[in-house]
């Protein structure tokens, strides 16, 4: 082999490893393990005609503070930042799978704000949701 030759192999491998190395780079970019959602801390009154699917299971309701929250089990509630991580769409609650679901590109969550699947990069916020009577207390 000439110096040449060995040359060019040489630059071939190196171009194709730094190729690989910054296209893994690049899958990663915008990725985050961080959820994301705004800070609340509010009260929602069950006896009120606006929070009445949350008698319901599977009844939900959003609060104009960003958030939804939906009646999972009998005493269990859950709310989670409504705003998806990918593009901003509002998501929805899908009883079936107990999951939440952004319309725009099927991105799904969980119960936990974690992504399930699709595209979007990073969970939504989880707050906690505190019971008293009627009352249901959500911060985080
Ligand atoms: S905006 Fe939600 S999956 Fe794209």
């Amino acid at each position: 082999m000439e110096r040449r030759d060995f040359i060019k192999i040489g630059c071939g491998v190196f171009g194709v490893t730094a190729a690989a190395a910054f296209l893994q780079g690049c899958s990663k970019l915008g990725t985050s393990n961080t959820p994301q959602g705004p800070s609340v801390n509010i009260t929602l009154d069950l006896t009120q005609p606006a929070n009445a699917a949350l008698k319901n299971i599977n009844g939900y309701v959003y609060d104009n503070s960003g958030i939804i929250v939906v009646k999972t089990a009998a005493t269990t509630y859950v709310a989670v930042a409504a705003a998806c991580t990918h593009q901003g769409c509002t998501i929805g609650w899908d009883g079936s799978s107990k999951n939440f679901i952004c319309p725009c590109h099927g991105g799904t969550f969980d119960t936990n704000g974690n992504v399930v699947s699709g595209p979007p990069p990073a969970p939504i916020k989880k707050y906690t949701v505190t019971i008293n009577g009627n009352i249901l207390t959500i911060a985080g």
